[in-house]
């Protein structure tokens, strides 16, 4: 598998956002297997296995640049921590998605990470506009996303989880204005 992507790494004050390689199934998977970080989810089953974080990667390096990115994010002294990504279901209309491993929440990171993804967005991306949607039980996703700047947009919608069996969630949706 060829899960090496080509995208400029992003620094900030503690983190690195990089193109994910396939060396990092295993610590994705050990830190994705988690009910607590897969729930708040709409796409990580649990259990979630290496073999799934693998398809991931393999599917993440044959996403078009043009309609995606997905990111790594990585502490400078610790490692992978996570994963962000945009996806573009309609054209220019990129959604953002990210969760951390539970041993790194509550230190600021998402935070970090959201914003440097969205400099990313609108500088190498030349995006406009990027929508994110949490579970309204996410209150923590929910304040991530405020301190990066999105505003509600007033839509709940209903999400599927896929670690909670499909069942759907109901879901803030929120915009950022580049
Ligand atoms: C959501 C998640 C990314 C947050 O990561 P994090 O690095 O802990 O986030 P930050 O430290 O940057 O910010 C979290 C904020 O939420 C707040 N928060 C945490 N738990 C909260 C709760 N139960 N209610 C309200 N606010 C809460 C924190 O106080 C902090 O805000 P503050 O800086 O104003 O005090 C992380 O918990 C995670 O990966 N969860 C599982 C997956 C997930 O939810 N992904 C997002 C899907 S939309």
């Amino acid at each position: 598998m060829c899960a090496l992507d080509i995208r400029p790494a992003i620094g900030t004050e503690r983190l690195i956002l990089r193109g994910p390689v396939a060396a990092d199934a295993p610590l994705i998977a050990e830190l994705a297997n988690d009910l607590g970080v897969a729930g708040m989810t709409t796409t990580i089953p649990h259990p979630y296995s290496q073999a799934d974080a693998e398809d991931h990667l393999a599917r993440v390096a044959r996403l078009n640049p043009r309609a995606g990115a997905e990111f790594a994010i990585e502490h400078r002294t610790f490692g992978l921590i996570g994963m962000l990504g945009f996806r573009e279901e309609e054209p220019r209309r990129p959604q953002l998605g990210y969760w951390l491993g539970r041993p790194f929440w509550g230190r600021g990171y998402a935070t970090e990470a959201v914003r440097a993804a969205l400099d990313w967005a609108r500088g190498d991306w030349r995006r406009g506009a990027v929508w994110a949607g949490h579970f309204a039980e996410n209150r923590a996703s929910g304040q991530v996303l405020v301190k990066a700047g999105f505003l509600y947009t007033g839509d709940l919608e209903r999400k599927p989880c896929a670690a909670r069996g499909g069942r759907t969630m109901a879901t803030r949706m929120m915009v950022w204005l580049a």
